[in-house]
């Protein structure tokens, strides 16, 4: 088969290994930069421009989209779609995913457990959010934060304000949310593909942090997920939409609560500390799903 591997970076891990892992099988794997590439309709018919020369359609593609290129990869997708060629992560997901808010709030509708959260678009509705959320300390979110760069920990409303009134300079929105305090600085990192748990580490964020992100220095180790986290695992990515996910658990006094649903999941973290061939899993998940398509199964 042909896989597009579409990423910005031939060089990031999770690339090679896909590409690897693609080539072990016998498929004839390409990385295409989405960052090049757009999308064209005409008198012709759509197709994807590689630095504006229309692509060949691969057989399948894998699109591993950086949240600062969302809307570019989400285009790119959406014209996959559109020339019928299978993805791993469609249009929808992708943009579904990489709202923090709109991705609970689904989530929540579908009954799925989430922490506290209030989306605020002044500093007044902070102010008063923080009123009535009562205790500290509270979390503050960017809505498109990754590796936990925008997430921050207000331990006071003068501290609450000021992170809010620098984050509401950035996005038009801010995200308030329960902090989790007795997670102890733990989450659950489950790495979902298709219908399957396919690895699960847990997360344990490094002295003085409280977010468990690998780059902010957490540690982690390989646990065993109980069929109950599997099947939310699961469950809170079919929802999402999103075959290839990341999904955080965060342990709570009310039973393990989703956090987020990652659309473009790092694989060099699970990989080292389950040493489960993620990529491999991935591959045979694409080839497999363009098969049944192709047979219209
Ligand atoms: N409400 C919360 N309570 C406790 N810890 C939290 C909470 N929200 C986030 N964290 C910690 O911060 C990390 C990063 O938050 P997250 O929302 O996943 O942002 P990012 O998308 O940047 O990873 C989480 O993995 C978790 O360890
Ligand atoms: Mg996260």
């Amino acid at each position: 088969m042909t896989i597009n591997i579409f990423s910005r970076g031939p060089s990031l891990y999770s690339t090679q290994r896909l590409v690897e892992a693609g080539v072990e099988r016998g498929h004839q794997t390409t990385v295409v930069d989405h960052g090049l590439c757009s999308p064209s309709l005409g008198e012709h018919g759509p197709s994807l421009l590689l630095n504006g020369t229309p692509i060949p359609k691969p057989d399948v593609s894998i699109p591993r989209i950086g949240a600062n290129i969302t809307n570019r990869g989400a285009a790119i997708i959406r014209q996959l779609e559109v020339l019928k060629v299978p993805t791993t992560i469609s249009a929808n997901g992708l943009l579904l995913a990489r709202d923090k808010m709109s991705c609970l709030q689904v989530l929540a509708g579908n009954g799925v457990q989430v922490p506290g959260t209030v989306l605020c678009f002044t500093l007044h509705e902070v102010r008063r959010a923080g009123k009535t959320m009562g205790s500290y300390p509270i979390v503050v979110k960017l809505l498109e934060s990754t590796h936990g760069v925008g997430v921050a920990l207000a331990h006071t409303p003068y501290q609450l304000e000021r992170i809010a009134e620098g984050f509401l300079r950035l996005q038009d929105r801010v995200i308030l949310q329960e902090f989790i305090a007795e997670s102890d600085g733990r989450d659950i990192r489950a790495f979902v593909v298709g219908n399957e748990v396919v690895a699960a580490m847990e997360r344990k964020a490094g002295p003085d942090e409280f977010r468990a992100n690998m780059h902010r220095g957490a540690t982690a180790r390989q646990v065993e997920l109980s069929a109950e986290d599997e099947a939310l695992a699961i469950r809170a990515a079919k929802i999402v939409g999103v075959e290839v996910a990341g999904v955080d658990l965060i342990p709570s006094n009310r039973g393990h609560l989703i956090m987020e649903v990652n659309a473009s999941p790092g694989l060099e973290g699970i990989e080292t500390h389950t040493g489960i061939d993620i990529a491999g899993v991935i591959v045979e998940y694409a080839v497999n799903k363009a098969f049944k398509l192709d047979l219209n199964l």
